[in-house]
């Protein structure tokens, strides 16, 4: 079967090599490198025929080995993953190769392209034209992947013509929003024709009252995501550097890339941060340090008190993001309440979100917590209106529903327990967490499994663009989700289905 190969192309000066990455979508992303002072169409041709010769006939194992190489060299270097990669041209879907274009000199003053041209101003071996205005896009978005959202159910019917599916690939709440907030939606929409409160006052002031911190210190955003991008655009740009742990969330990178700053990842601890290793990529470039805690796709908590002395260690001028989506899951009180540090660290920002537990993921709403002169900074980059009158109005009613945040952090220990004691059963281990997710290591490369549980209705995360081709991240859902989950993954696998829906239900 011909892989789909995308390939990212540059002429280089040195002697023809390739290497090659994952994209988000899972597919092969290269890199040509041609020879010659200048270099030209046809030794590119060339140059992509080798890589399809290369990779085409033995993707799974190049897949691995291509991402462990492009992995370690990170590691070696300390920064990001192809934080150089700046692909002149993404000639997009390549079909499989019927001939291996032949190597002709270059015609003088003919065929010599400089990089900048190379399959903008022209498709390449019968490839469709690429978007014209990739040039024109500033260049640490040329080099961007797209996150990849869970995908949504109606775009499973339409593909598969399937009904009755389930979907646990995007950590929302399986209970949805609380009797509060379904109360507020009935009367939010009424004046729909006036634009929102630019400041959020409703909100600001739930929360305010809520957390115990001034609304100067609070800045909102459409859903957190929007918050963790306005952070970045407010405080890094081109020669600044951003400091994350691989595995981390992925927006960190995206919105890192997206504004030209350098991404320094510092390598995983058991999937977990490693503060020590974050710690010595702190330079005097570092403007922010993200940490995700507890951190998505993993699932790891960092330990408090170490989590305290990073921060207390920071430089001053450094700003640590500490990403709170999934906090309100920890229900261990010995855990601090670090809203409390933002009185002792002025370069602290806390970001957390009403998708998570409070079940509003479809609202976007999310928010950060800091000191005023902060959020005076975020206030000046969000955009004004950027949380619409119903999601304010809605999540201000939530912000006190106790006994809904409480019922769905229950339903959330059920539905790990079940998770946990299904996935044990079929003999596959997982990371232990302190989110709403589990992450499952399958022993075997996920994507086919992933297709096939979706061929049955299931929609769960293969997290291949993390880095983590074996594993998959599944949402705690209720308990006939879970079951369901389960049973197709024990009837892909190939294992007795009837055993582990008799352990789920024994967990329950
Ligand atoms: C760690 C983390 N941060 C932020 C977000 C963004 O959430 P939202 O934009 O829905 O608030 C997510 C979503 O999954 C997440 O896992």
């Amino acid at each position: 079967m011909a892989v789909p190969v995308r390939l990212w192309l540059r002429a280089f000066r040195r002697t023809a090599r390739s290497r090659c990455k994952v994209d988000c979508f899972g597919r092969l992303v290269g890199r040509v490198q041609v020879s010659g002072a200048d270099a030209s169409l046809e030794q590119l041709r060339a140059g992509m025929a080798w890589f399809y010769r290369r990779y085409e006939g033995e993707l799974p194992p190049a897949l691995r080995s291509a991402y462990a190489a492009a992995e370690s060299e990170a590691r070696a270097s300390r920064v990001g993953l192809w934080r150089d990669a700046e692909p002149v041209a993404a000639v997009g879907l390549a079909p499989p190769l019927s001939a291996t274009p032949r190597v002709r000199p270059t015609p003088p003053g003919g065929e010599s392209l400089s990089s900048r041209r190379i399959g903008i101003t022209r498709p390449l071996l019968g490839l469709p034209m690429d978007n014209p205005f990739l040039e024109r896009a500033v260049s640490g978005v040329r080099a961007l992947a797209p996150y990849v959202p869970g995908k949504p159910v109606s775009e499973l019917q339409r593909e598969l013509g399937i009904s009755d599916i389930i979907k646990l690939a995007s950590n929302e709440n399986p209970l949805g929003p609380g009797p509060r907030a379904r109360e507020a939606a009935t009367r939010a929409c009424g004046d729909l024709g006036r634009y929102p409160d630019s400041n959020g006052h409703v909100l600001k002031a739930a929360l305010s009252r809520r957390l115990c911190i001034a609304e100067e210190c609070i800045t909102l955003g459409n859903g957190s995501n929007d918050v963790l991008d306005f952070i970045i655009r407010t405080f890094a740009g081109p020669g600044d550097e951003v400091v994350y742990s691989q595995y981390a969330f992925a927006v960190y990178a995206l919105s890192t890339q997206a504004q030209g700053a350098t991404a320094c990842v510092a390598p995983a601890q058991n999937y977990g941060h490693d503060l020590i290793a974050m710690r010595a990529l702190v330079q005097p470039h570092t403007r922010l340090v993200f940490i995700a805690n507890p951190n998505n796709p993993t699932g790891t908590l960092v330990d408090a008190a170490a989590l305290e002395a990073f921060i207390a260690d920071l430089p001053p001028q450094v700003i640590c993001v500490l990403d709170e989506a999934y906090t309100e899951y920890l229900r261990d009180p010995s855990f601090p309440d670090t809203l409390r540090w933002l009185a002792r660290f002025p370069n602290l920002i806390l970001v957390r979100t009403f998708s998570k537990i409070h079940g509003l993921a479809a609202l976007r709403v999310g928010y950060a917590a800091s000191s005023p002169l902060i959020a005076q900074l975020l206030n000046r980059v969000r955009q004004p209106f950027n949380v619409n009158t119903p999601a304010l109005v809605i999540a201000a009613a939530a912000v006190d529903d106790d006994a809904h945040v409480a019922a769905s952090a229950l339903c959330n220990v059920r539905g790990l327990t079940e998770l946990r004691a299904g996935v044990s059963a079929l003999g596959l281990d997982y990371i232990p967490t302190w989110g709403n997710f589990l992450t499952i290591d399958l022993g075997r490369e996920a994507q086919p499994v992933n297709r096939a549980l979706l061929e049955r209705g299931v929609i769960i995360r293969p997290l291949l663009n993390y880095g983590l081709p074996n594993h998959v991240r599944v949402t705690a859902g209720l308990q006939p989700e879970n079951a369901r989950f389960l049973g197709t993954l024990a009837a892909v696998l190939g294992q007795a289905e009837v055993a582990v829906a008799n352990t789920v239900r024994a967990a329950g």
